[in-house]
C-alpha cells in the first residue's frame, strides 16, 4: 500500500483536483482544511472513498498549525509527502483604495500561513518518511502586477522567495522541498462555468503533482507548469 499524502486546502479548487488525482493514483489521502462543511462536500463528490480522511484544521497562526500536526500525528500514518495549495479570499479593487490592515490580512492568509504550513510540517516528514515531498502551490504571476488584485501579486512575489529559502534552509533535511508554480488560470470546480480562452486543466495540475512526488530530485526550488506542459525548473 501506498504512504498517505497529505493536502492543506483540499476543498478549495486545486486542492479538491489534486485529491481527486491522488486517489485515483492510490494514495490514501488525509484533505485538511478548516470548515468540516465544505471538506464533507468533497468526500461526497469524490463518492466517499475509503482512502480519503478529512481533517479540520488551519495553518493560519503557530498554535494551530501544532494541532494540525497532532492531529497528523495521531493517525499513525507514513507520509509520502504534503501539498500546500491554499489561498486567501478572492476580492478584487484598487490596492490604494484599501488599508493597512487590508495588506496585512492577505499578506498573512497568503504568505504567513505557507510559512507556517512548512515550518510544521517539514519536520514532520523528515521524521516518517526520508525523501517526502514537501509542496506549495501558488501562482507563476511574480513578476507583472495584476491590477485589480495587487494584493494577490505582492503575496506571490513573496511566495516565490519563500519558496526559495524554505528549500535553501532545508537542503539538509531527507524532505524535498518544492513549490509548483501555476502559470495561467485553472479550470476547477469552483469555476468551470467561467469563460477563459487558455485554462490549465485541474487534472494537470493533479499529474503534475504525481509526477513530482514520484520522480522529482528535488533539486528545483520552484517549478513552473503552464497549459499543456509538464513542471518545468524555473531559474530565476
Ligand atoms: N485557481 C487558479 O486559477 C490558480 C491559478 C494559479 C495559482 N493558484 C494558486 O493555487 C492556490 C490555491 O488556489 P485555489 O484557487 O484552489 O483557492 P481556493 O479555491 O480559494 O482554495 C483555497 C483553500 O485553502 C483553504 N484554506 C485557506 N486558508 C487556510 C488555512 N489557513 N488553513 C487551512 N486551509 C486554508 C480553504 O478552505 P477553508 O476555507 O475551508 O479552510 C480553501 O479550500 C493559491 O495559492 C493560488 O494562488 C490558483
Amino acid at each position: 500500500m501506498k504512504s498517505s499524502v497529505i493536502v492543506i486546502g483540499a476543498s478549495g479548487g486545486i486542492g479538491g483536483g489534486v485529491v481527486a488525482n491522488l486517489l485515483a493514483e492510490g494514495y490514501p489521502v488525509v484533505a485538511v482544511g478548516r470548515h468540516r462543511d465544505t471538506l464533507l462536500q468533497l468526500a461526497d463528490r469524490l463518492g466517499q472513498p475509503s482512502a480519503l480522511t478529512v481533517l479540520t484544521a488551519s495553518v493560519e497562526s503557530e498554535t494551530a498549525s501544532r494541532d494540525l500536526v497532532q492531529q497528523l500525528v495521531a493517525l499513525r500514518r507514513r507520509f509520502a509527502g504534503a501539498v500546500v495549495a491554499i489561498g486567501p479570499e478572492r476580492d478584487c479593487g484598487r490596492l490604494m483604495d484599501r488599508n493597512d490592515v487590508f495588506l496585512e490580512d492577505r499578506l498573512h492568509a497568503h504568505v504567513v500561513t505557507h510559512f507556517n504550513a512548512a515550518r510544521a510540517l517539514i519536520p514532520l516528514l523528515a521524521d516518517g518518511a526520508p525523501n517526502a515531498l514537501y509542496l506549495g502551490i501558488a501562482s507563476a504571476a511574480t513578476t507583472h502586477p495584476w491590477y485589480g488584485f495587487g494584493h494577490f501579486s505582492i503575496a506571490n512575489a513573496a511566495l516565490r522567495m519563500l519558496a526559495k529559502v524554505m528549500h535553501g534552509e532545508n537542503r539538509d533535511m531527507p524532505v524535498r522541498v518544492q513549490q509548483l508554480a501555476l502559470n495561467g488560470l485553472v479550470r476547477t470546480h469552483r469555476n468551470d462555468h467561467c469563460a477563459c480562452s487558455e485554462w490549465l486543466e485541474v487534472d494537470a495540475v493533479g499529474r503534475a503533482v504525481i509526477d513530482l512526488l514520484q520522480h522529482s530530485d528535488g533539486s528545483a526550488a520552484v517549478l513552473d507548469l503552464r497549459a499543456g506542459g509538464t513542471p518545468v525548473p524555473v531559474n530565476d
